[in-house]
């Protein structure tokens, strides 16, 4: 007998985005962890209870949500799509946060849940366009953030849903704490799925020489949905607010400067000229 804190036995799980890539890797995790897995996603997902839902449309969000039903120990927000995908913001961020609201508001994420987003190392600069961010995460709903969007469209892309994603995460430490629930994030490196071998040569080929200096390839979708299945168990129960990086070091690095080509892209991600 290990230790219980990192099983999902009796819990359940809804996953969004769970079709491919990380959040497919994170329900299969949590599944084998004892987790009884719900999968939503734009196309409908064999082997767990399944449950399609295009972000980019609130009715349907609603509607599946009604669909879920019940209760959710674990919420995993993971759907993403890149620049040039019409409907970003709502995919990336709006969409994930009306979910949150409408789970909220049905009483469907009870005292001693958790909520594990899937950021990226792009959003890290959040700290560094707060005036932006907070405009657009604390001034907006679903529907005026789209509005909001369509008037700041210099603002429609991927790293600034990424951005307001972490900015989300920090902020409702407290909102989301004071009703029991933790919320967290991961920032992937480079990771090998569908998402990133359709924009390979920019998002797989980051950071490649660090990693053949350390000796690492890209992340599996694995390496990720581990880290995701603990932020989500009760082995997390003291981290919330946390945009976690899972790069293997690659930011570090280049911060610090001990891998100094790393340096000036890493700089800019975080917004430091
Ligand atoms: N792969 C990387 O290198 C990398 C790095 C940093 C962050 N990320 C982030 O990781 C997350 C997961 O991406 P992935 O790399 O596993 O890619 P993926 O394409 O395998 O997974 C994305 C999932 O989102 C679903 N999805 C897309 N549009 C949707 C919509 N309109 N409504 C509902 N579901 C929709 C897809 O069907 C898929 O299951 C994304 O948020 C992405 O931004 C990826």
């Amino acid at each position: 007998m290990g230790n219980e804190s990192f099983r999902y036995d009796g819990k359940r799980v809804l996953v969004v985005g769970g079709a491919t890539g990380m959040g497919a890797a994170a329900a299969r995790q949590v599944a084998s962890l004892g987790a009884d897995v719900v999968v939503m996603d734009y196309v409908p997902v064999e082997g767990f209870t399944s449950i399609v839902v295009d972000l980019r449309d609130k009715d349907q969000i609603d509607a599946a949500v009604d669909q879920c039903g019940g209760t959710v120990d674990a919420l995993f927000s993971c759907a993403g799509v890149a620049d040039g995908t019409p409907g970003i913001e709502r995919i990336n961020f709006l969409g994930h946060r009306h979910m949150i609201n409408r789970l909220f508001e049905k009483g469907m994420l009870p005292k001693g849940s958790s909520i594990t987003a899937i950021s990226s190392s792009a959003g890290l600069g959040w700290y560094n366009n707060l005036d932006t961010v907070r405009s657009y995460v604390d001034g907006t709903d679903f529907d005026s953030g789209v509005a909001w969007m369509e008037a700041n469209p210099g603002n429609n892309h991927y790293m600034f849903s990424k951005q307001a994603l972490c900015y989300y995460v920090a902020f409702n430490a407290y909102e989301f704490g004071k009703r029991g629930v933790r919320i967290n994030a991961i920032c992937p490196g480079p990771t090998d799925t569908p998402l990133a071998r359709s924009n390979e040569d920019l998002w797989l080929s980051f950071g490649r020489d660090f990693r053949d200096e350390i000796g690492v390839d890209a992340s599996s979708p694995e390496e990720q949905g581990d880290v995701m299945a603990f932020l989500g168990s009760h082995a997390a129960r003291y981290i919330s607010g946390q945009t976690v990086i899972v790069d293997a070091g690659l930011d570090g690095a280049g911060l610090t400067e001990s891998y100094p080509s790393a340096t000036p892209i890493v700089k800019f991600l975080y917004g430091i000229s």
